[in-house]
């Protein structure tokens, strides 16, 4: 994992703040993600999985770790869940906060970091859930053990949505994914040809001083995360695997091209289910 001191590890958090707070409005119509369809119903798979497992329980207290938008907050909701949904942009909140229709009255939103807020709670949740979140932390590991301290006996960890450490996806497929992403940027360009500007910009690396520095907030994705560290974590904080699954990032168009023409699909995102004994 990238080593990061308290100084990298600010500067992590406040380009997170920056980045998510402008792109807040636009962000489901940015993320193809949001409307995917296979990518949302397997989400409710699993969270059907989760409901069984819980089923005893007359109200299920759930934290949404980096909620965003709400794509996992507002199904926990639909599902009569007790949510609290916390994330680091205020603007990410308030947009969550205009989507909901249904449970507005179980739904507490909480604006601040993943690691300070975990640092303070312990067996306190039946659930505790991260989209797409943990590659933006400064230290995923440390916010995983504390997510584990932070569940009740018998409560569910759940992670998606998250990217693989390159040698688990392995190099030929890595590759492949690379010569997606140039490919989408191609297509950028050709749909908005103002994109040129901006990749020729940075290119040649003339960032404006104030301009974001995406690399900082999207801090592990290049590198990805190492699912075989995170599930040794889980296991020594007297967590249980019950399922874990790799999938395709549907937004890339090769990706989806190839498996619709021959069901190969590249497998560089994952996520997992475990439950505390
Ligand atoms: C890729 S978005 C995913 C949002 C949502 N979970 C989903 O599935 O669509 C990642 C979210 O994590 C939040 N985030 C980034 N760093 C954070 C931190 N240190 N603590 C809490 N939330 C953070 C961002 O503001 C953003 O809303």
């Amino acid at each position: 994992m990238l080593e990061v001191d308290s100084e990298l590890a600010a500067k992590v958090r406040q380009e997170n703040i920056r980045m998510h707070n402008r792109d807040s409005r636009v962000y489901d119509m940015r993320h193809p993600y949001m409307r995917d369809k296979a990518f949302q119903e397997s989400f409710q798979a699993d969270l059907a999985l989760m409901d069984s497992s819980l089923a005893h329980l007359e109200q299920v207290r759930v934290l949404d770790c980096g909620a965003g938008t709400g794509n996992l907050t507002l199904k926990f909701l639909d599902f009569g869940w007790r949510v609290t949904a916390l994330d680091i942009s205020g603007g990410m909140l308030e947009v969550l906060r205009a989507k909901v229709s249904n449970g507005g009255d179980r739904l507490e939103t909480i604006e601040a970091d993943a690691e300070e807020y975990l640092l303070r709670q312990e067996s306190s949740f039946d659930v505790v859930a991260f989209g797409a979140t943990l590659h933006h932390l400064p230290d995923y590991v440390a916010v995983l053990e504390l997510a584990c301290k932070a569940l009740k006996p018998g409560g569910l960890l759940y992670i998606t949505g998250e990217p693989a450490l390159v040698e688990q996806v392995g190099p030929g497929e890595f590759r492949l994914l690379r010569l997606d992403e140039y490919l989408n940027v191609c297509y950028k360009m050709a749909r908005r040809p103002q994109h040129i500007l901006t990749v020729l910009g940075k290119l040649l690396n003339l960032s404006r001083r104030d301009e974001i520095d995406e690399s900082l907030a999207e801090f592990h994705v290049d590198v990805g995360l190492d699912q075989d560290r995170c599930r040794a974590i889980l296991e020594a904080s007297g967590l249980t695997l019950l399922h874990f699954g790799s999938f395709g990032y549907f937004g890339f168009r090769l990706n989806r091209l190839l498996a619709r023409l021959g069901r190969v699909e590249l497998r560089s995102q994952f996520k997992l289910l475990a439950r505390r004994d």
